[in-house]
């Protein structure tokens, strides 16, 4: 049997000491798929007398990850630290200088500094395996990498924060507001103390750069997202969209258009009939269209110990079975150096459709003097309904308009026309439809 594979865990928080947990208990199968033993042999985190209800007494401890990243005796370093600088970065790019095979599960710092990083491990002729960065658990890096030679991507797109698919699942369930079922998501572990970076979209926004870059062959270009969260959605949008035939999800849509590529995460109308509109909870999904597959759907837990080291031993389980002088594919589908310069589409062109809800003064006049800006703006019409659902009163109504397929721009100057015209008593919202499935 070929030498044992040395692992170097640096993090063991939530995802490393699960990681140690799954490669200790699952020591016997793992030796017998790769066909070689997998050791934890190494380990670093910042506090050496924590319990992380593990037995780590074999592994060698490092108070620096970059000293252990850089030590002879491990061939793999498996980074689970998170953040894009600091200790994460220095000491992944320490391993791969070093020559060692990296595994990571941080978004953040592929988002930032992945093609470089990829620079370095194609030129040392080593892996840098990412699976459990996007989606957890989900295997869609390799789907994407290594399943789906030949296919042109036209769109990926995917449910990729579970924090937030939990509040709108919630929030449409029990008609709950947004604040409560944070405050919940809280209590139960699901979203951060200070969730900005889950709610607003930043983490979605990590995870789709990298998906853009696999889809399209391009650099990755996390800065050019075009992002809302979903704080501002309410038990209004959310009764409108089911009244209409749909449901509300936090999207990550990257898409190749005649102007560039799209990327967005905002909150998003599907037909509630969609595949991806059946994705519920901190579930996450992601949906690759291709010209010769078709929709492929992946879904499943996109977080979590247990999920999350699945992923990450399954990379680190690619590097045990791979061999010496066995030529690594690379890191994000093309070489390094060949990924092309990401061309941005300007969010004024995306073209589709929009749900537009109004809050405006009860006169005569008002539902005329609306239609009357969307034609000017060549918008037409699906439908244009006064609704029930909103903070209706004898002073306000709510009108809801859908729109067949239009432009960001002419939704834009149509309802700042409507604003300018002085009818809303309220902040107009605005919610775009995605064609799914
Ligand atoms: N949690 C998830 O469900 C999930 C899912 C997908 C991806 N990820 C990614 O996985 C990574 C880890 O997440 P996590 O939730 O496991 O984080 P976590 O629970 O906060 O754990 C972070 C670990 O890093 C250690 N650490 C911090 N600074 C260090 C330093 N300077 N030197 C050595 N160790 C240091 C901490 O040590 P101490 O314990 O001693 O403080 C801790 O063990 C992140 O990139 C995250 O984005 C997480």
């Amino acid at each position: 049997m070929a030498e044992a594979l040395r692992v170097g865990i640096a993090g063991l928080g939530t995802v490393g000491a699960s990681v140690a947990r799954v490669l200790r208990d699952k020591a016997a199968e793992l030796t017998r798929q790769c066909g070689r033993e997998v050791v934890v042999s190494a380990v670093s985190a910042r506090d050496r007398k924590r319990d992380r209800g593990v037995d780590l007494g074999a592994a060698k401890w490092f108070d620096d990850p970059v000293a252990m990243a850089q030590a002879a005796d491990i061939d793999v370093f498996v980074e689970l630290i998170g953040g894009d600088e600091g200790p994460s970065r220095s000491s992944v790019k320490a391993a791969l200088e070093a020559g060692r095979h990296v595994v990571t599960a941080n978004k953040a710092l592929l988002a930032k500094h992945g093609v470089a990083l990829a620079e370095i491990a194609e030129k040392k002729g080593v892996l840098l395996n990412y699976e459990a960065a996007v989606a957890g658990g989900i295997p869609v890096i390799k789907t994407m990498r290594e399943a789906m030679a030949g296919n042109s991507v036209t769109r990926v797109f995917g449910i990729l924060n579970g924090t937030c698919n939990y509040i709108l699942t919630r929030m449409e369930a029990e008609g709950l507001s947004f604040d409560a079922c944070l405050k919940d998501a809280q209590r139960l572990g699901y979203a951060e103390a200070d969730p900005t970076f889950d709610i607003e979209g930043h983490d979605t926004a990590h995870k789709l750069s990298i998906l853009t870059s696999l889809a399209f062959g391009t650099r990755i270009a996390a800065n050019d997202i075009y992002m809302e969260g979903i704080s501002n959605i309410s038990q209004a949008d959310i009764r409108a969209a089911s009244d209409l035939g749909y449901r509300i999800k936090l999207l990550g849509v990257a898409q190749r258009t005649e102007s560039g590529i799209e990327q967005r995460v905002h909150p998003t109308m599907v037909p509630t009939a969609s595949v991806i509109a059946q994705v519920h909870g901190v579930t996450n999904a992601v949906a690759i269209e291709t010209d010769i597959l078709g929709e492929l759907l992946l879904s499943g837990p996109g977080a979590g110990g247990n999920a999350t080291a699945s992923a990450v031993v399954g990379d680190i389980a690619d590097i045990a079975k791979s061999r010496p002088g066995f030529q690594h594919g690379p890191v994000f589908g093309l070489p390094a150096k060949e990924l092309r310069p990401y061309k941005k589409a300007q969010m004024r062109s995306h073209a589709g459709g929009y749900f537009i809800r109004l809050t405006v003064h009860d006169r005569i006049g008002v539902f005329a003097a609306i239609a009357k800006r969307m034609a000017d703006n060549d918008i037409s019409l699906e439908s244009i309904v006064q609704h029930a659902a909103g903070p209706d009163t004898a002073l306000q109504k709510t009108v809801i308009l859908v729109t067949h397929e239009t432009t960001e721009a002419a939704v834009r100057k149509a309802v700042d026309g409507i604003t300018k015209d002085d009818h809303l008593t309220d902040k107009p919202q605005v919610i775009r439809i995605e064609r799914a499935e």
